[in-house]
């Protein structure tokens, strides 16, 4: 392991679950309630705004009763002592990689702390709930939305992300069913450009063949000791 390695860690819902915040798909799953077509796309938004607002105000109140898990801490440790490039590529929208201190993160999928304007574009902290019509800050039109990626649209940052596989020696995907791109794709890309993959997830996902590895398990395990692995490959 070269120090000078650089990683892309790719997270979903499944870091999460230990931390009590529901996955989306499999029992009990957030799509369970749901069906993703009624809350998470540009048409359910437009159908029934007040529906989807309060989905999305829901879950960022909850947010208030969860606690980053020790997957999450051992990331942010990874974060602050990995001496080479590092990118953590969240799918989820809730706020624990932050609160476990992780820096070197990225929301695609949005936030449930952040409101977009459908109108101008901008997009802002936004703690509270977020009724339809609300005005934006920046210019005023009563346009605020949930600042969540909804399928069918375009991802956050993919070019940043797309430049960070190209660079990745080592591509770990935590806690995803691989059933969502543009992010299932992310191993393919990696392995691509001659990246080491490892897969740490419940059961085998939709790409687990596409692996070099894969580690079955909770991430609340399984993370801390692949990151205590990687830092103690770090030459002294
Ligand atoms: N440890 C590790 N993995 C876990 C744990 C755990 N404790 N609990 C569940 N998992 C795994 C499940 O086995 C499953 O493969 O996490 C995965 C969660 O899969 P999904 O519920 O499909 O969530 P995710 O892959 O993040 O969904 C991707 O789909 O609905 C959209 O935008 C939404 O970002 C989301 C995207």
């Amino acid at each position: 392991m070269a120090i000078a390695d650089s990683i892309v860690v790719l997270t979903g819902a499944g870091i999460s679950a230990e931390s009590g915040i529901a996955t989306f798909r499999g029992p009990g799953g957030l799509w369970e309630g749901h069906r993703v077509e009624d809350v998470c796309t540009p048409e359910a938004l437009a159908r029934d705004p007040l529906l989807v607002h309060r989905f999305y105000d829901a879950r960022r109140a909850a947010l208030a009763g969860v606690e980053p898990n020790a997957a999450h801490r051992a990331l942010a440790r990874l974060d602050a002592e990995w001496p080479g490039e590092l990118l953590i590529v969240t799918q989820n929208v809730d706020d624990l990689h932050e609160r476990a201190g992780a820096r070197r993160l990225l929301h695609m999928h949005g936030e449930l702390l952040s409101a977009l304007c459908a109108s101008c574009g901008a997009r802002r902290a936004w703690r509270d709930d977020l009724p339809p019509g609300t005005a934006c800050v920046d210019c005023g039109a009563p346009a605020l939305r949930p600042d969540i990626v909804f399928f069918g649209e375009m991802p956050y940052d993919m070019d940043r992300i797309d430049a960070a596989l190209a660079r990745a020696d080592i591509f770990v995907s935590i806690g995803t069913s691989g059933a969502v791109y543009p992010a299932a794709g992310f191993v393919q890309t990696a392995r691509w450009h001659g990246a080491q993959t490892l897969e740490i997830n419940l059961e085998p996902s939709g790409g687990s063949h596409l692996f070099d590895e894969s580690r079955m398990g909770a991430a609340g395990k399984l993370v801390p000791a692949w990151v205590d692995d990687m830092l103690a490959s770090i030459s002294p």
